[in-house]
């Protein structure tokens, strides 16, 4: 049976306890698991639907919802690249396009030695920096090819 990892387990009850309602704990649990693994495993979804006291098809439903969750094909980094309004106005399109030649994967994809993912996901909330990428917590403005080679080669 998949058991939590216990210094994951003790983050993720600190959570829990901070709410009145333990279920309102769900995306900060579902983010620090995340970070922990660099994916959500499927299988820590039933423990943590314990420790919050919901139905599992609950919290299920929530990382479903979200494209912030990763639940397949891990990566070391996942690089998320906003595509809502602002960003496709600005040229997040460009980004992808400039991401994938560099990468040489699709969105979706992870790069053959495990490192990078491109995750299209909705506004990341800086949209006056637009178009706004992020390399795990690292948040980006894109200016051009070059310079987006520049930033990924600094993840080693
Ligand atoms: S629209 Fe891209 S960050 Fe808001």
């Amino acid at each position: 049976m998949f058991e939590l990892p216990k210094e994951l387990k003790e983050k993720l009850l600190e959570h829990v306890n901070y709410f009145p309602r333990k279920e309102q704990a769900v995306l900060l649990c579902l983010h620090e698991i995340q970070n922990y693994y660099g994916y959500i495993p499927w299988e820590s979804l039933k423990p943590l639907a314990e420790l919050l006291e919901v139905p599992l098809n609950r919290v299920e439903g929530v990382v479903t919802f979200y494209d912030m969750f990763d639940t397949q094909d891990r990566a070391k980094y996942r690089i998320r690249v906003c595509v809502s309004i602002v960003c496709h106005l600005m040229g997040s399109n460009e980004l992808l396009k400039a991401l994938e030649k560099i990468l040489g994967i699709k969105p979706g994809q992870v790069t053959p030695d495990g490192k990078f993912k491109i995750v299209p996901v909705q506004c990341l909330g800086a949209c006056s920096e637009a178009p706004v990428f992020m390399v795990n917590d690292d948040e980006y403005k894109f200016e051009s090819e070059e310079a987006l080679h520049e930033i990924l080669s600094r993840y080693t």
